[in-house]
């Protein structure tokens, strides 16, 4: 009770006018100073209702329809007394179970015009963020304390009440659980964390991939966590349909190649079998022959059915980057040929990455493919070679090369300049080295050859056997 007294007399004495208003308008409490404002005792002020009064009191009910409506928390008005000094007019909303308005009038002073400031970049702000097509979430102790428009939709919602007070983990797929935990917790201990990272939800629209950026922030004086999060799934869903559809032209272009390659084997096994029969005695040098070209065969064909195969799951392992370009060598060989070409390839480095095979292949392909597409007659230089920390794979045609323009565009989907390209190679490409930590640069002069350089950084991990 003493807090109590001292309260209402720091009311009483405080310098600056304030009254307390129902949310009709009657006065409930004054003090000395508002007495002092309106010329009037405190006893008849407690008669006055502040709305039926906008000449003394210079507050209209329609501006404070906000807080009355609980929009708002405050509100401030600036007016003129008697034509003379500008004053500010604070009004507050209180939080209790019936609610009042706190009026204090302020001299016009630069403290408060930086206050209006920073109240009118504030409403910007809650603007801003409902209407941000991005969802925000602000989380407390796990739970969701705040949702915009946007976030309640990207979850599949309808109001804020389906989500306020949940826990923020209970969206997250499992898959992705360990990883956000891991953040929160070192966002709560004020260590940095990665920017970006993509999560799957779990929502009433089924899954959903998002990107997220997190940040530590403070809400009413306690410890939160903001997430702006961007829906991706649709972009997700678009790469995967042109990397799959770029794949499907590959192999496509590829299969004239491999069954050329077969055709000549086979047509060599024809002839010694053929041979053999009308000779009735066995040979050995022909059947190894034969045996030599039955493995070739073999192998290409099993290379090319781990392209066609869709892909599964991108499952990482330390595998041999040598390893991997003799069998896209093995593989474009037969293609080289076909188009009067020839592949010349030195890699005596041996380095080991951790990478997902098949979309190195894939990326391997696309680019050896474009160099042999891109010359009548002539020869791709296949290099490897170890530099900081990398293992860098040089690949150089004598082709028609590409121009400044064209160059800088590169990596655009669709953007091909042969009558039956995808243009989705390149932008392929990018993105699985982009994956595997590592890059791509071309350079290349008109009418001499094209040079890409692919680096990915080696590991020195103990390789898997494949
Ligand atoms: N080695 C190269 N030599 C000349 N032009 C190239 C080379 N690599 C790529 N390009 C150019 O880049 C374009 C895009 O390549 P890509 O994304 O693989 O699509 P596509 O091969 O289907 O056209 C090609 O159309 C070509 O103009
Ligand atoms: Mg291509």
């Amino acid at each position: 009770m003493e807090k109590e007294r001292l309260y209402q007399q720091l009311f009483s004495i405080s310098l600056t006018p304030m009254l307390i208003m129902n949310m009709d308008g009657d006065i409930q409490y004054v003090n000395d100073a508002c007495s002092h404002l309106f010329k009037m005792n405190k006893e008849s002020l407690l008669f006055c209702n502040v709305f039926n009064d906008p000449k003394r009191f210079f507050i209209e009910r329609s501006e404070v329809d906000a807080l009355r409506r609980n929009e708002e928390k405050v509100v401030l008005l600036k007016k003129k007394v008697d034509n003379q000094f500008p004053v500010h007019i604070h009004i507050q909303r209180t939080d209790q179970d019936i609610p009042f308005l706190v009026v204090q009038w302020k001299e016009f002073s630069s403290s408060f015009e930086k206050q209006e400031e920073v109240i009118r970049k504030m409403k910007q702000y809650k603007q801003f963020v409902k209407q941000s097509q991005d969802a925000f979430i602000v989380t407390q102790e796990g739970r969701i304390r705040y949702i915009n428009p946007a976030g309640i939709r990207m979850l599949g919602g309808k109001r804020k009440e389906e989500y306020i007070g949940r826990l923020w983990l209970h969206f997250i797929h499992p898959e992705h659980l360990d990883v956000v935990k891991e953040r929160m917790n070192q966002l709560m201990k004020g260590m940095s964390v990665h920017p970006r990272v993509e999560v799957k939800l779990l929502t009433k629209r089924g899954i959903v991939t998002i990107e997220s950026s997190a940040t530590k922030i403070k809400l009413k004086g306690e410890e939160a966590i903001q997430y702006i999060i961007r829906d991706v799934t649709d972009r997700k869903k678009y790469d995967e349909m042109a990397s799959k559809s770029e794949k499907l032209t590959m192999v496509s272009k590829l299969a004239a190649g491999v069954a050329h390659e077969i055709r000549n084997p086979l047509t060599a096994i024809k002839g010694f079998i053929q041979l053999l029969k009308a000779s009735k005695q066995y040979n050995e040098e022909y059947n190894d022959i034969m045996l030599e070209e039955l493995n070739r065969v073999e192998s290409i064909i099993q290379e090319f059915l781990t392209l066609a195969k869709p892909k599964v799951e991108q499952q990482y392992s330390v595998k041999s980057l040598n390893h991997i370009l003799r069998h896209v060598i093995l593989l474009l060989d037969t293609h080289a040929n076909f188009r009067n070409n020839q592949i010349k390839s030195y890699l005596e480095e041996d380095i080991e990455i951790l990478c997902e095979e098949n979309s190195l292949k894939q990326v391997f392909i696309n680019l050896i493919q474009n160099s042999l597409e891109s010359m009548k007659k002539g020869t791709v230089t296949i290099t490897l070679e170890k530099r900081n920390g990398y293992g860098v794979v040089v690949i150089e045609d004598e082709g028609c090369g590409i121009d400044e323009q064209s160059l800088a565009r590169l990596g655009e989907p669709f953007f091909s300049t042969k009558k039956t390209g995808t243009g989705l190679g390149i932008m392929i490409s990018y993105q699985i080295i982009e994956q595997h930590q590592g890059h791509i640069s071309f350079s290349s002069q008109v009418g001499v050859g094209t040079r890409v350089e692919i680096a990915l950084p080696y590991t020195t991990k103990k390789p898997v056997k494949i």
